[in-house]
């Protein structure tokens, strides 16, 4: 018997009903719709109702994989959700989500790798089902970034939205699933894009609670330099590791943080337009929740034994890239 894989057996995504268009934007903040499409290719994004939180979302993800599969709440064995924006600092979103979709036989833990959250947790997902001690591993990648975003400021509330998706792992002996990945981090990078207060360097009191320091601050050009070069890098370094050409590769899912770096990326692998992956028109940038929301919305576009290559870079600095084999 060949070795065993984890596979993605089964895939679901969810995004808020609530659009937040260019023009919303304009009315907002000193910008307009031609400056954001053409700077990043987003048109609009999702924003979460007031009160829903991270786990209503990862409880309607986990509602539509079992749905799919024909599953029972208890038969999943465990939940890893990459996200960096819980419902609460503790406990986890896994922990809360577990208890609302009634996975009772379930554990599991947060992840926090910012847009690199959903390969991180893919991996460690992965490797509980490799080494053999559960069957039925869940992975989530979901953010409600609007619960982090300051509206008033340009730089990031033109980038960001709410969403994400998760993927159901199951033991694959045909060689299908997971086949390599390649994970990375530079800390030193945090300066530029990070939530400066609410952590314990500086938590929230009253004096700075109207400073703007507790939402997402990010210095773009820094780090779309940064991603530009090593997102490309590690998706090229995950093809010459596997001894793959543009040919082989079926797809690529990458990151949408920026059209422009997605291009790059793909223009650095070799690959055509058609094998590329592209939502961010119309969902921005969710953070953890990017590359699952891809794969449920090309679900039906893949086909069974196709290279797929995953490829993020985000805060940290976080970056990697994951080649599956898709399995179903
Ligand atoms: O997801 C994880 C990691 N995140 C990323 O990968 C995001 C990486 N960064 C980016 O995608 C881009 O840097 C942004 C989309 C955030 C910004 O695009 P940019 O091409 O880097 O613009 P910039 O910040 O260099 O600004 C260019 C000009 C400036 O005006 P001047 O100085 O040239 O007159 C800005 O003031 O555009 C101005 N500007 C805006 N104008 C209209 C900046 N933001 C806006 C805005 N609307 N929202």
């Amino acid at each position: 018997m060949s070795k065993t894989t984890a596979a993605i057996t089964a895939v679901h995504g969810y995004v808020p009903d609530r659009v937040l268009s260019n023009h919303d934007l304009e009315k907002m903040v000193d910008t307009n719709d031609e400056w954001i499409f053409t700077r990043t290719g987003i048109k609009e994004r999702r924003l979460a109702d007031a009160g829903e939180a991270l786990s209503d979302f990862g409880v309607k993800i986990i509602e539509g994989i079992l749905e799919k599969t024909g599953l029972k709440p208890e038969d999943i064995d465990m939940l890893v959700v990459g996200t960096i924006t819980a419902d609460y600092r503790f406990p986890s979103a896994a922990n809360v989500i577990c208890d609302k979709a009634g996975l009772k036989n379930a554990w599991g833990f947060d992840l926090s790798a910012a847009c690199s959250g959903f390969l991180y947790a893919l991996d460690i997902g992965k490797t509980y089902i490799e080494n053999g001690t559960y069957k039925k591993v869940i992975v989530i990648g979901a953010d409600v970034m609007s619960s982090i975003i300051n509206y008033k400021d340009r730089a990031t509330c033109i980038i960001f939205g709410d969403g994400g998706g998760g993927v159901l792992l199951e033991p694959n002996n045909d060689g299908l699933g997971i086949q390599d990945s390649i994970l990375k981090s530079d800390g030193a990078g945090r300066q530029f894009l990070l939530q400066k207060i609410g952590g314990s360097v500086e938590p929230i009191t009253k004096e700075n609670a109207e400073s703007d320091g507790q939402y997402v601050f990010q210095e773009g050009k820094t780090v779309f330099k940064h991603a530009v070069k090593n997102m490309a890098d590690v998706a090229v370094e995950i093809m010459e590791k596997n001894d793959l050409t543009a040919d082989d590769i079926a797809w690529l899912a990458p990151h949408q943080a920026n059209l422009r770096i997605i291009d790059a990326t793909a223009s650095r692998m070799g690959l055509n337009n058609d094998k590329i992956m592209i939502n961010i028109e119309k969902f921005g940038n969710t953070t953890a929740g990017t590359i699952p929301l891809l794969l449920w919305e090309y679900e039906k576009k893949m086909k069974k034994g196709d290279n797929i290559v995953l490829a993020a870079f985000g805060g940290g600095f976080t970056w990697g890239a994951i080649y599956v084999k898709w399995a179903y």
